[in-house]
């Protein structure tokens, strides 16, 4: 039994407390307190529903020299995240039920955050034949995707669509058309052109998302059940515009945007370091307002981190050659508490909503809810600030875009169904 003393409540229906929240046999057994071995001190801090990352590359099977399902998972409950969506793109890709179902007994074993994984939409994620989205889920996988990679076949992507509403899954894509992002390793614009290097053009994003969205409506008329489309770490306001117009005319679309674009521009480039080539790429100014509107006005469903861990001598070579990534699991919700909440007033009821509840609805997922006898994966968040230091991640990418920044509300204590995972107390 833990006791969460004199602790302020906070959920995407608003803030309550401070109450005296007792967790045991795995739930929330009161919020009037009872005797219990362990005692924590609340004040101050605020509760929270255990945070769900969509989007994380945990990297296993075959690159376990950039992370692997023990360092991800770890990194995980340390950002507070009690249940993490992993990519299906590693090596070899996730795209048969024995590997999910292997991914989700190792990391069950582990006993930190819940692995909820993804899985290839199609066989090696090459765009060509789809994977069995019956069996898959079976396994376990919550989501079909062929991230990492476009689906640049519009007829293959609506026959998945069709054959994951049969079974109730959706379908998340990396929405940049090839052709027109060809080598872009920045935005494509006046800095590009300045630092004389190729640009990936916002364009590339807008007109995917335009295209999937017309997918989507073939599968929807066409299906029986309904088929869903989530669209990842939106980055343009042309983008953000058409999912926006596409919710309001009532298609099954839902999105995501990113820490970094949340929190960096293309600017960050200026110096032509690789720690902030990402794909999507950095955006404009604009670009950011707009996504920030898009989570006040619901456009947006969740915040994802895309944690994309590499080594650090990859993430070292020249901008051309190093790969695309930022790692974020540890920072996410620190740096938008810091930077939106506390700088930008983004409702904390609203961001919290966006780290749990919305991407929990993504999946079809109920929320976690702050009430007796509800299933007690929390996270305790504590608004005092420290500095971000990237050596003491957890991850195997210990390096950051925000190392060095002074930022509150880091998680200090995470249950994962009333198991504690993380203590920084
Ligand atoms: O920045 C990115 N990194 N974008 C992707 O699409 C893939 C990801 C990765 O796997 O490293």
């Amino acid at each position: 039994m833990i006791l969460i003393r004199n602790v302020r409540l906070v959920d995407a229906r608003g803030e309550r407390g401070p109450l005296d929240v007792l967790v045991g046999e795995g739930r929330i057994l009161s919020l009037e307190g009872g005797e219990a071995k362990t005692i924590v001190d609340g004040t101050g801090r605020f509760l929270a529903p255990g945070f769900l990352d969509l989007h994380a590359h945990l990297r296993e099977p075959g690159e376990e020299v950039k992370e692997d399902l023990a360092s991800g998972l770890l990194a995980a409950v340390r950002g507070g995240y009690t249940h993490v969506v992993s990519m299906p793109n590693t090596k070899p890709p996730v795209d048969t039920p024995e590997t999910v179902r292997a991914l989700r007994e190792k990391a069950e074993a582990l006993g930190l955050a819940r692995l909820l994984p993804a899985a290839a939409l199609t066989q090696g994620q090459e765009g060509r034949l789809l994977t069995p989205a019956g069996l898959l889920r079976e396994a376990g996988a919550v989501l079909l995707t062929d991230d990492g990679r476009t689906n640049e076949d519009a007829g293959v992507l609506a026959a998945g669509l069709l054959q994951a509403a049969s079974f109730g899954l959706p379908v998340a894509v990396h929405a940049e058309d090839a052709s027109l992002r060809r080598g872009g390793v920045m935005n494509d614009g006046e800095l590009a052109d300045l630092l004389g290097l190729p640009g990936n053009p916002p364009e590339a994003e807008a007109a995917r998302i335009a295209r999937d969205l017309e997918v989507l409506r073939y599968a929807l008329r066409r299906s029986p059940a309904t088929p869903r489309l989530h669209v990842q770490h939106l980055s343009t306001q042309r983008g953000l515009e058409l999912v926006r117009e596409a919710k309001r005319a009532g298609l099954p679309v839902t999105a995501e945007a990113t820490p970094h674009h949340l929190t960096l521009t293309e600017e960050a480039l200026r110096g032509l370091d690789p720690l902030y080539k990402v794909a999507p790429p950095l955006r404009t100014a604009e670009d950011q307002e707009a996504l920030l509107e898009g989570l006040l006005d619901g456009t947006l469903d969740a915040i994802a981190t895309d944690h994309a861990p590499h080594t650090e001598a990859e993430k070292e070579m020249d901008l051309l050659r190093a790969p695309f990534g930022i790692p974020s699991l540890e920072v996410a919700f620190p740096l938008l508490y810091t930077e939106l909440h506390l700088k930008r007033g983004l409702p904390l009821p609203r961001l919290v909503a966006l780290f749990s509840e919305g991407p929990r609805r993504v999946l079809g997922l109920p929320p976690l809810l702050l009430e007796e006898g509800a299933e007690a994966s929390l996270v305790l968040l504590d608004p005092r600030e420290r500095p971000v230091d990237p050596r003491g991640f957890a991850s195997k990418a210990r390096f950051s875009p925000w190392a060095g920044r002074s930022l509150g509300g880091w998680p200090v204590l995470t249950l994962v169904e009333g198991r504690v995972v993380h203590q920084a107390l």
